[in-house]
């Protein structure tokens, strides 16, 4: 961890941040020589892009963020990122030192100075420097923090083989802890049950709720296709509320497809005929196994294909 020592002040570089937010979703390191950062109202470079080490974002995971995909230029589904956004800060009782159309303006600016084509924004804001407590009333200036990067995706193989999941043991937050509709900066829930993943070397793991009815995975959202239908939890069962996802339902809908947000038992997706991921970074992704159970026949299915093909179709016309 790279610390610069100041008079009264400790800081942190944000790429060390960044680094740390990466395990959330798979978005390579920074590579532009030139790359600015978003901090405090400025556009910096990487190296003058710090925040305290005292910051509650730092020091307990007190923040969100959102993770955004950028399209032929444009932000993709900027107002549903925004919107989240402030949503997210309103149940954690944080103050965005920006109006939503300043954050708009912010995060285009930082998008068209790193002269991002197709990439990947990780938009955080931190709760700010305080004591070592607890204690939000002692914090101060909150940081928005937007890096605009390229993105990694999954491997090609598996858009078109579909992926391999398994079920981690731990559950996803119960909603009455820590929503999991509030995009915090706190992703330990995720990363334990990614932890599980990994070690089965699997890229992704299926989260159930505390009723045992399934939730997402660690940085998805899941749908099933039972019988001509498209299935996906409610928000209810303890989920993030994914924009791909919605945007997911819309086309669904617009295409004909019937559609139910329903509550699942993992025995609804190993009897399957479809099963696939939605997030910002991964788009639609088929899965072809859980917990050693081949869904369907084994490959993307007629419905996957189709809503991945619209999918890819909408994100350029958007
Ligand atoms: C836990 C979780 N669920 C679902 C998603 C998908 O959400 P979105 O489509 O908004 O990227 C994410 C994305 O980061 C996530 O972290």
């Amino acid at each position: 961890m790279t610390v610069c020592l100041q008079p009264d002040v400790i800081f942190v570089r944000a790429e060390v941040l960044s680094a740390h937010l990466s395990a959330i979703n798979p978005s390579e390191s920074p590579t532009l020589m030139s790359q600015k950062i978003y901090l405090a109202g400025k556009l910096v470079s990487k190296e003058q892009a710090v925040v305290s080490v005292y910051d509650h974002g730092l020091l307990y995971g007190d923040g969100i963020f959102e993770g955004i995909r950028v399209y032929s230029k444009k932000v993709f589904r900027m107002k549903d990122h925004i919107d989240r956004l402030y949503e997210s800060a309103l149940a954690i009782r944080l103050t965005i030192p920006l109006t939503p159309a300043e954050m708009t303006r912010a995060l285009e600016e930082t998008v068209a100075a790193n002269n991002i084509v197709d990439g990947y924004v990780r938009l955080v804001v931190t709760r700010g420097a305080g004591s070592l407590g607890l204690d939000i009333r002692r914090t101060s200036n909150p940081q928005v923090i937007i890096i605009a990067d390229s993105i990694s995706l999954y491997p090609e193989e598996l858009y078109e083989k579909g992926m391999e999941i398994i079920t981690a043991s731990t559950i996803r937050n119960h909603p009455g802890a820590v929503s999991p509709r509030i995009k915090s900066l706190n992703y330990l829930n995720n990363i334990l049950a990614k932890i599980e993943g990994t070690d089965a070397d699997c890229q992704e793991a299926l989260m159930l709720n505390h009723l045992g009815h399934v939730a997402e995975c660690t940085g998805d959202n899941i749908f099933i296709v039972k019988n001509g239908v498209l299935k996906t939890p409610p928000t209810d069962a303890g989920i993030l509320e994914g924009i791909t996802r919605n945007v997911v339902l819309e086309l669904a809908a617009a295409e004909g497809i019937p559609v139910q947000e329903t509550t699942l038992i993992r025995h609804d997706i190993y009897v399957a005929d479809e099963c696939f991921l939605t997030g910002s970074a991964a788009e639609v992704i088929p899965v072809n196994k859980l917990d050693g159970r081949v869904i369907g026949g084994g490959s993307p299915g007629p419905i996957t294909k189709q809503l991945r093909a619209r999918f890819q179709k909408y994100v350029r016309e958007a």
